[in-house]
């Protein structure tokens, strides 16, 4: 969903989020492995504060108040969506929903369970970088790690009458996501990882024990070191493709005002 006539720039960002974040219910898996994620973790939700992080339509905060939390902070930044969340939150007495950014939160009591999620397709271009800089300290963190993964395949197995091999050798440096079809390709290493405190913005990544010519990434999103929801399964994250033009790549992020910048290049 894109926006074609000019807007008032504040205005187009906020209406240019909501679509962006409304096609994430497009994706049940996604939405059902989180609601199931809570239900493992109900004992530790019930009677606890509880903070959403970014709560869009407020369905993750409904479900910690329908578990029994002591109360729930549901934080969300973007307007159209706050009101959005209001209408679904309003009936619940143990929900304060809150119209701010997840950093300039700062809760009068202690945070037991802390619930978000801000990730982006390779990771860290979205904003999943505003957990480094909370102004509180959540005891549990749902989830709790995720890591960008990678793998490769000889182009010649996916080309076709649209993408061909010159196409693909055009695309030299560039990450570019929707190239082809997500066929729940398997991903086998790690390139980058993400655990609460502990983001790794700059990497460097050897793939010279990998074959094929065709480089591409994936996230894994994890708790208690179960993966719960996967690119490809999970139509929110899709693979991200890039010709391969050596062994070695550095990938590093760079959080700005509006999203991410992401960098990468092939290393001699
Ligand atoms: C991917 S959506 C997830 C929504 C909800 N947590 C869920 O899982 O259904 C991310 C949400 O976080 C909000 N968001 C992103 N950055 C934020 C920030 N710094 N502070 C507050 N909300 C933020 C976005 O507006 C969006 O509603």
């Amino acid at each position: 969903m894109d926006i074609i006539n000019e807007l008032p720039e504040k205005r187009f960002n906020e209406l240019d989020d909501l679509l962006a974040f409304i096609s994430i219910y497009d994706d049940d898996n996604r939405t059902r492995a989180y609601m199931e994620m809570l239900n493992q973790n109900r004992r530790k939700i019930k009677n606890k504060v509880c903070v959403e992080a970014g709560c869009g339509f407020g369905l993750i905060s409904e479900y910690m108040a329908q578990l029994g939390a002591k109360k729930v902070y549901a934080v969300e930044m973007n307007p159209q969506l706050f009101q959005i969340a209001r209408q679904r939150l309003c009936q619940y007495s143990n929900v304060e929903l809150i119209y701010a950014d997840i950093l300039d939160f700062k809760p009068n009591e202690k945070v037991d369970v802390l619930v978000h999620e801000l990730f982006g397709q390779m990771l860290y271009d979205e904003d999943i970088y505003t957990l480094d800089r909370l102004q509180f300290n959540p005891q549990l963190v749902l989830p709790d790690k995720a890591v960008l993964m990678g793998g490769c395949i000889n182009s010649g197995e996916l080309v076709d009458e649209t993408v061909t091999p010159e196409i693909i050798q055009k695309l030299n440096g560039a990450l570019v996501s929707g190239l082809f079809d997500d066929e729940e390709m398997e991903l086998t290493f790690p390139i980058v990882p993400w655990q609460f405190d502990k983001c790794h913005y700059d990497t460097i990544c050897d793939i010279s024990s990998q074959e094929g010519d065709l480089l591409y990434m994936g996230l894994h999103i994890l708790h208690n070191e179960q993966v719960i929801c996967r690119a490809g399964e999970c139509s929110n994250w899709s693979y991200i493709w890039t010709p391969r033009c050596g062994n070695r790549f550095s990938l590093s992020f760079k959080p700005s005002s509006r999203g991410t910048q992401v960098f990468f290049d092939w290393l001699k």
